[in-house]
């Protein structure tokens, strides 16, 4: 079920860019990635070029729906703030090329529930306090990754507290996991297995926000940034 459930698109489109469980990834060695993550990695996911060009069409599906409307756009940080920046930029530009336009605003608002590559029970809101500017809005939550789905769960039981006129939610991944909280977003790019991955601003334990591909993190990648 989507988040708010109201979206209309096709099973497909739902699910986005589904990548099977035996998807090995990239070798490495075919794609650029910095230096210092060298043995840190065990494949390339995703490339950036494909997300850029998933992120081109999430746009145009959000701006057929939303099209002519104003938009709060809610950036989760730390995660989002990549798929968020080239989002927006791709709806920008679809607004000066189309008879459609969709005025948005952004705002952030910062969450954190993992440590090393698991999630606590423990899940920090930053910013919350900040979330009265929602109120009568139309919001567009826009995350990176939606793993068991307790954090957008969590974060839009929140957001509804302010009485928004329409809520999405735009996911860039979403997770196959056993454990779904079954909150899915209304716009995802890829469903991708159970697996821990990093870059595109997704990191484990802060690091690997600075890689451009979505990436599988090898073991001792994992060892070496652990806490
Ligand atoms: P959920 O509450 O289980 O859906 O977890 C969502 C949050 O967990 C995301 O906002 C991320 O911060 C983090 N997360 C889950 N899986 C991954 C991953 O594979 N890489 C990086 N962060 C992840």
């Amino acid at each position: 079920m989507a988040a708010t459930a109201v979206n209309k698109l096709p099973d497909s489109a739902e699910r986005g860019v589904v990548i099977p469980d035996n998807w090995p990834g990239y070798p490495l060695d075919l794609f650029t990635f910095p230096e210092h993550y060298s043995g840190d990695l065990d494949c390339v996911y995703i490339p950036h070029g494909v997300i850029m060009d998933r992120t081109e069409r999430l746009a145009r599906n959000i701006m057929d729906d939303l099209g002519d409307r104003d938009i709060v756009v809610l950036c989760v940080l730390k995660g989002g703030y990549q798929f968020c920046s080239d989002l927006v930029e791709r709806i920008k530009v679809l607004s000066c090329n189309s008879s459609k336009s969709l005025l948005m605003r952004v705002d952030f608002i910062r969450l954190k529930s993992y440590l090393n590559d698991r999630s606590t029970q423990d899940l920090q809101i930053i910013g919350a306090e900040s979330l009265s500017v929602l109120s009568g809005k139309n919001v567009l939550i826009v995350e990176a990754i939606v793993d068991t789905g307790k954090t957008m769960k969590t974060l839009l039981t929140h957001v509804r507290a302010f009485k928004p006129n329409m809520i999405r939610v735009a996911g860039l991944l979403v997770k196959r996991v056993p454990n779904s909280s079954g909150c899915l977003p209304d716009y995802v790019g890829f469903e991708i297995p159970n697996r821990f991955v990093v870059g595109y601003a997704l990191d484990y334990n802060e690091y690997f926000r600075d890689l451009n591909h979505i990436c599988v993190i090898s073991e001792s990648g994992k060892q070496k940034y652990k806490v």
